[in-house]
């Protein structure tokens, strides 16, 4: 561990707390060295933590779903501007409702060019003036994407500011103030989306013109579409802002990355290794709405399972020599991207906005001595893994 962090070394009391903790990959090892699926009686969850018990789980899609059966959307947002916007997302839903929009979705990412993205999220992270580093990782990759979907520069930083606001109501640790102000945000986002979209000709090239051009063209524009547009935000907000934050500390902690980081695929490379070796998306879960059998553990109807991403790229039967941060990798695997029907479609997208959002912040000329001295430590979550420097 970094003796400059300011936080207890001690082993993280759960596999939630872990996602938070220092340094939580020595408890991941002790994970992986226990059974396939472990009962926790605390969290009331099943854990798995070996990479090939969770892509079993991932591949189990039609027993194991992404919401608990009797709570698609969470009560706290029910019947608010977030909770609909909520309820729509490919996310968030299985079966037709999943089917309704993700095709277009990974067909529009899937053909943006990444030369271009790069260009232009450099661009733009380069025009963040945040109040500190800690946002920064934030507005970066967020205002590259809307910039990406069409929005005009000058609309870039309230759309930021409404998309920090919305995310709080994906986080069960949100308090009602912020889940209200991510009711008022959603409704503004899903306004300026509805104008972008319909009101005018989406610019040409954009992302936004991508998705239309890949859905139903013969179909209004419905609002399920539309919140999956501001979904592409929400995707993008925690998520890139842990793995950029955590690239930025791999090159921290190891001067000799420095040098790799002064090109672009050097910058690249961290990235990626990083994003296998300190996810940002530490856990996800799912919910058994049959019984079934995996591992040699049977699961019945309305149990919850915690999958530790984290812990399975860290596997040594997935990644040989796991715990070794190194650029080249014969074959790097991982899972914080997810696995399956609902594997992430913004990959590529969200290493190459990092890889540029490193490459301005690096530009920038940080004081790491200092930085490492007052230490950093991570945002509270139950899943995501998002530095914040002291
Ligand atoms: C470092 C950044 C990112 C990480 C670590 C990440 C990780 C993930 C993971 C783990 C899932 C699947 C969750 C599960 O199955 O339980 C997912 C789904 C998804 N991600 Fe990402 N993501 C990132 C960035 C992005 C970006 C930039 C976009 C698009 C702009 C995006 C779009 C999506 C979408 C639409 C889904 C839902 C796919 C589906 O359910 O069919 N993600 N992401």
């Amino acid at each position: 561990m970094n003796p400059s962090q300011s936080f207890s070394a001690d082993s993280p009391a759960d596999p939630v707390a872990a996602a938070t903790h220092a340094d939580p990959y020595p408890y991941y090892a002790e994970l992986r060295a226990d059974p396939p699926l472990v009962w926790n009686e605390t969290l009331r969850v099943w854990v798995a933590s070996r990479a090939d018990v969770i892509e079993s789980l991932l591949l189990a899609h039609v027993a194991l779903r992404v919401r608990p059966a009797a709570e698609p959307v969470p009560r706290a947002i029910l019947g608010s501007p977030a909770g609909e916007v909520f309820g729509h997302l490919v996310r968030m839903n299985d079966g037709t409702a999943h089917q309704a929009h993700r095709p277009a979705l990974q067909r529009a990412l899937a053909g943006l060019d990444l030369d271009t993205v790069h260009s232009a999220a450099l661009q733009v992270a380069r025009c963040v003036t945040a109040p500190s580093m800690s946002d920064a990782l934030f507005s970066m990759p967020i205002r590259a994407v809307a910039h990406l979907l069409g929005f005009a520069d000058e609309a870039l930083p309230q759309i930021d500011r409404w998309m920090r606001d919305f995310v709080a109501c994906l986080s069960p640790l949100s308090s009602a103030d912020q889940l209200q102000a991510a009711s008022v945000a959603a409704n503004e986002l899903m306004a300026r989306f509805d104008t972008l979209a319909a009101g005018t000709q989406p610019r040409h090239g954009s992302l936004l013109a991508a998705v239309l051009a890949e859905s139903d063209a013969s179909a209004p524009l419905t609002r399920s579409l539309l919140a999956n547009l501001v979904g592409l935000l929400s995707q993008t907000c925690d998520a890139t802002a842990g793995l950029l934050g955590n690239s930025l500390i791999a090159v921290m902690r190891e001067p000799s990355l420095r040098e790799a980081a002064r090109t672009r695929v050097g910058l690249q490379a961290v990235v990626e290794e990083t994003a296998r070796h300190d996810p940002s998306v530490q856990n996800t879960r799912r919910f058994c709405v049959e019984p079934i059998s995996i591992a040699g553990t049977t699961l019945a109807a309305g149990d919850a399972v915690l999958l530790v991403l984290a812990a399975a790229n860290r596997d040594p039967a997935f990644n040989p020599d796991p715990d070794r941060f190194t650029l080249v990798r014969a074959r790097r695997r991982m899972l914080g991207f997810g696995h399956g029907v609902h594997a992430c479609p913004g990959q590529a997208l969200a290493c190459t906005l990092a890889a540029a959002g490193l490459e301005a912040l690096l530009s920038r000329a940080p004081d790491f001595d200092a930085m490492r001295e007052r230490g950093w430590s991570y945002r509270p979550s139950a899943n995501a893994r998002i530095p914040v420097f002291h």
